[in-house]
């Protein structure tokens, strides 16, 4: 090609602003930090136990004692917290989920264990139903098969108690029930937990996202479905507030356009979850040598970041954490 090649006449040549690195850092609208992660673990009884999870390599069920040691990797590279959820044996599990205000449960005493160990790192705890529940729905069902909205909400209540006295920084109704947040609100002042914060899921759809989690956990439902109280993915809607200090959308990338619908209708700080199916996408492609886990896992959060998220829960935080210390490669996130 000749150098002498004639000069379009361009009012805007973008490219002057992408030529080299320290000019896209410049003009970069967005960042992602391990600050900005949540390592969402699932606690089972016993000692030195760890259980594979088949469709989330690099995932497992682990015991309170590699709860403990994984959580201080991730606090030792800058992630934020940890997410909490119980897979329990079938024999305490019941209709009102009554195991999940036992102060000698499997949560509560992963959490207190937590709390002595890393005071300082966050730990986030799920409130829903499903772990604890006979039928596998996130609400009581009824004898008719009606997952009862009144009935489940005390229940939570119960539960997010049972969670702030053990030491939970954060409570996480996952369960979508209507009016609970301001319910365990008042709950949690009642007792004088008033520091203690909600991460409402107030946007949680009806996704075939959760597929691998409900491997882990064992908790799909034992029959129907959640649409009753998950939200329909074809909708769109704003957050309701209630007193909530976090907003969730969950699943994440197959909803960015929510992230942003939220962002737009509130000040509150949103939470996007990067749930257990996209992980496994990311993990299946790049074990056939389809996609970079690495770069592809980070892309992805900044893009949940973009879309507004502060927070990001993910199970890749200690990877994409462990990434960005590396500081060239840092360099494109920050
Ligand atoms: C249940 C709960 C689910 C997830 C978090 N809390 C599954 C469900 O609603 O069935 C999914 C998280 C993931 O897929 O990573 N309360």
């Amino acid at each position: 090609m000749s150098t002498t090649a004639p000069v379009l006449d361009l009012a805007q040549r973008p490219r002057r602003n992408r030529r080299t690195q320290a000019l896209r850092a410049a003009v970069r609208e967005t960042s992602l930090s391990a600050q900005h992660l949540v390592l969402p673990l699932f606690v089972q009884e016993g000692t030195d136990k760890k259980d594979a999870i088949g469709a989330m390599p690099g995932c497992y069920r682990l015991s309170i004692d590699h709860i403990v040691a994984i959580s201080k990797e991730a606090y030792e590279v800058g992630v934020a917290g940890v997410a909490l959820f119980p897979a329990l044996d079938d024999t305490v599990k019941s209709r009102t989920g009554d195991e999940s205000w036992n102060p000698e449960g499997l949560l509560q005493r992963c959490v207190r264990a937590l709390k002595k160990e890393l005071p300082e790192l966050l730990v986030i705890t799920d409130v829903a139903l499903d772990p604890y529940s006979s039928d596998g729905h996130d609400g009581y069902v009824t004898d008719e098969g009606i997952i009862d909205n009144d009935i489940t909400v005390p229940l939570l209540c119960k539960m997010a108690v049972a969670q702030a006295e053990a030491g939970a920084d954060m409570v996480a109704p996952s369960d979508m029930m209507d009016g609970r947040i301001g319910a365990i609100r008042k709950a949690l002042d009642e007792r004088g937990f008033t520091q203690v914060a909600i991460c409402s899921y107030c946007v949680k759809y009806a996704s075939s996202f959760y597929g691998p989690f409900r491997e882990a956990l064992d908790s799909a439902p034992r029959a129907g479905d959640k649409k009753t109280y998950q939200m329909d993915p074809a909708n769109r809607t704003e957050a309701l507030r209630e007193g909530a200090d976090w907003l969730m959308v969950k699943p994440g990338l197959p909803y960015l356009d929510v992230i942003l619908a939220v962002k737009q209708a509130t000040a509150l700080p949103i939470a996007a979850y990067h749930v257990s199916g996209e992980y496994a996408m990311l993990k299946a492609a790049s074990a056939q040598g389809w996609l970079n886990y690495d770069s592809c896992l980070l892309e992805s959060l900044l893009s949940l970041r973009r879309a507004g998220a502060s927070i990001i829960f993910t199970y890749g935080a200690i990877d994409a954490a462990r990434l960005l210390q590396d500081k060239t490669k840092a360099a494109y996130y920050q």
